[in-house]
């Protein structure tokens, strides 16, 4: 299990001094993030998390998903950012085999359309909650709950306490007093681990492991990239971090992160929350973009290929998948016919490096991260990687990671209109 940045398609662009300097800051901001020395170090709990977790905890998040999955056809797991990307991230990725229990999500918008399809959805079935917030007073996670809760308890009465399971903070909140009375099970967000940081956490870890997959492969993965990405010396998150920064000071102010697997399209959500609310603020900031491969060259292709040039791409070349399909031999008279007999992963990968060769080719830079497979394990290392090269390349354009005041301003205005006292 590893993770390879090939700049294959920027090597023009990287052999001076300029390249050279930034990376130099790279190196830098990393020293920062391994002392802890920088802004909003109080949150760095994320950094060391795969190898030093609460082991109680930890079985205790087995031990419930075990029973939520004996007991339930459903499992909804209520909250909004990073209380539920993560999970909803690995779930699609890696779930998709697994015929058992099926994870849905509520508390992530106000709408009344979603809420009320999830309460079809659930209609018939046997099922619990698993509400994630921090804070625990996030409008539209303890919206959902009250709903949903309200409906548990009119299917299971007294029983519904056993098909709820609270994720919150330890010790303080509205949340966790309100689990306090009603007897619920808790889990623990880490007081130093921020949402969009927490999918190692409990957080991400009690849905996943509910969902069937592996979440020891999950955290081996992780510690490997930790073992990998937290030594002093080059590495390729430090890279990669220096590669964004390089490219934003020359303009790409728009990173599109494009895979060529479908599933990844959650993924490619929660890296954009990652990202996108780590780094914009103080007027600065790369804006994170995705797209899926080949789906989306039929939409915005034309413009990453020939539009304004202010983007760079990041490809994640998945260099495996744990299925083919063969296409069938025969000619259809549409010119295709010279597929018959290929599998539907050659194409895919000749459709990756196409693309790639056209869009750098016409002037959008490059990179792209080399992952082997699509299990758990690799799953865990991304995560870190992306989590660690997030913390750097903040520090490069020099903002605080783990804070976001901007997310305050629609909330205080939604809470004047609806009348807050
Ligand atoms: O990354 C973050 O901190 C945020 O996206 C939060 O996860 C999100 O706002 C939800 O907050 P809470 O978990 O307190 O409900």
């Amino acid at each position: 299990m590893s993770l390879k940045l090939d700049t294959r398609y920027i090597e023009n662009m990287i052999g001076g001094a300029d390249f050279a300097g930034v990376l130099e800051r790279a190196r830098a901001a990393h020293e920062t993030v391994l002392r802890g020395s920088g802004a909003g170090s109080e949150f760095l709990g994320w950094r060391d998390l795969p190898a030093d977790y609460d082991r109680d905890e930890y079985a205790r998040v087995k031990n419930a998903a075990e029973r939520i999955r004996r007991d339930n056809d459903v499992l909804v797991v209520i909250g909004i950012g990073g209380s539920y990307l993560g999970a909803r991230a690995v779930i699609e990725l890696l779930g998709g085999a697994d015929d058992g229990l099926e994870v849905i999500f509520a508390g992530k918008s106000l709408s009344s359309i979603e809420l009320d399809q999830v309460l079809r959805a659930l209609d018939g079935k046997d099922w619990a909650i698993n509400v994630i917030s921090k804070s625990g007073t996030t409008t539209e996670p303890a919206v959902a709950f009250r709903i949903l809760r309200e409906k548990l308890i009119a299917k299971y009465g007294d029983g519904a306490r056993e098909r709820i399971f609270v994720t919150t903070d330890a010790a303080r909140g509205t949340l966790k007093e309100l689990a306090d009375a009603g007897g619920y099970e808790t889990f623990t967000v880490p007081d130093d681990i921020g949402g969009r940081y927490s999918v190692l956490s409990s957080v991400g870890l009690l849905p996943i492991a509910a969902a069937g997959i592996d979440i020891d492969a999950l955290m081996r993965g992780a510690a490997a990239a930790r073992d990998d990405l937290t030594k002093s010396g080059d590495n390729p998150a430090i890279q990669y971090a220096a590669l964004r920064n390089f490219l934003y000071e020359k303009g790409y102010l728009v990173e599109v992160l494009a895979c060529f697997e479908p599933s990844f399209a959650s993924m490619n959500e929660w890296w954009k929350q990652l990202f996108g609310e780590s780094e914009g603020k103080d007027g600065k900031g790369i804006l994170p973009d995705s797209l899926i491969f080949t789906t989306d060259l039929h939409s915005l292709g034309q413009y990453v290929q020939d539009g304004r040039r202010q983007i760079f791409e990041t490809f994640i070349n998945l260099e495996s998948s744990p299925v083919d399909v063969e296409v069938p031999a025969g000619d259809d008279g549409d010119g295709l016919g010279f597929l018959a007999g290929k599998s539907l992963n050659f194409i895919n990968q000749k459709a990756y490096e196409a693309t790639a060769l056209a869009h750098s080719g016409g002037g959008v830079p490059v990179l792209s991260l080399n992952l082997p497979k699509i299990d758990a394990e690799n799953i865990g290392y991304l995560i870190y990687f992306m989590e660690v090269s997030c913390a750097i390349s903040a520090y490069m354009l020099g903002v605080n990671p783990f804070n976001q005041p901007g997310v305050e301003a629609y909330k205080n205005n939604m809470f004047k209109l609806l009348g807050k006292k």
